[in-house]
């Protein structure tokens, strides 16, 4: 997969993307990932990108021409790629949104400052708005790793042998089971007995209902459009008439 960020900022993204599994999947070409600075394509001696906006007003407004100079000089190389803007006025990023981001063949980022783009960059070269949450950052950079780092992990390769996304939170709908590792006491708290008894069915079935009693206690409203099994819906309802009125 390949990944262009047009930023103000490109330095913000040179360490991030160094380190750990984005940094060797990147060196190991399983995605490739350019910070490009958007101020290169701005005219003029200061190579101005921001001016006041039109009707008065606090902040700086990104200039539409240097923006879109960039967008279309990055295409010329990558026509099929998706251009994608950071606002908080997006669709909010989900993991869903990740695994869709995950087949495509290239995204283009473009991350904003100040009061953001202006409008008509939204309107003429823009596929997908999205935000990471309802929040207001000082710019689209921490979005753009944000979102960069949750797909890349989905791209075949990226993860490696360092795991695998398919059990994670989101990926089927519901949040994630809890993990144990060595020591099997600590502080007084054991592991739970099934997970050393080597019966793997009955881990599972443990991993299963741990899933669904996380997800009913921490985030209800995802068990609407999780898929579940008629045992899941058993299960659910015996949690249901256990949490029942108190038998006299
Ligand atoms: C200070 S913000 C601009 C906010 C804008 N004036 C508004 O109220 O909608 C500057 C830039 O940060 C980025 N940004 C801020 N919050 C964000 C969020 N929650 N998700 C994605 N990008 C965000 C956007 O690229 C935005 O153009």
């Amino acid at each position: 997969m390949r990944i262009d960020v047009l930023t103000l900022f490109p330095g913000l993204f040179e360490s991030p993307l160094r380190e750990s599994i984005l940094g060797r999947a990147i060196a190991a070409g399983h995605l490739s990932v350019q910070a490009h600075n958007i101020r290169d394509w701005a005219e003029g001696r200061h190579q101005v990108t921001d001016d006041a906006p039109y009707g008065g007003g606090d902040g700086m407004v990104m200039k539409p021409e240097p923006v879109a100079r960039a967008v279309r000089t990055v295409k010329q190389s990558c026509p099929e790629a998706m251009v994608i803007m950071l606002t908080p006025q997006g669709r909010t990023f989900r993991q869903a949104d990740a695994e869709m981001l995950a087949r495509r063949p290239a995204l283009i980022f473009l991350c904003g400052r100040y009061e953001g783009f202006d409008e008509r960059i939204r309107t003429s070269l823009v596929d997908a708005e999205y935000s990471i949450g309802d929040y207001v950052l000082t710019g689209g950079e921490p979005a753009a790793l944000v979102m960069i780092d949750a797909i890349a992990r989905l791209v075949p390769g990226v993860l490696g042998s360092e795991g695998s996304a398919q059990s994670d939170s989101f990926a089927d709908g519901l949040l994630e089971y809890p993990h144990y590792t060595r020591p099997v006491e600590w502080e007084g708290q054991r592991v739970p007995e099934v997970l050393l008894s080597g019966n793997h069915a009955a881990i599972a079935r443990w991993r299963r209902r741990q899933q669904l009693r996380r997800t009913r206690e921490r985030r209800p409203e995802l068990l609407a459009t999780a898929a579940l099994s008629d045992e899941d819906q058993e299960f659910l309802q015996t949690l249901e008439r256990n949490d029942g009125p108190e038998q006299g």
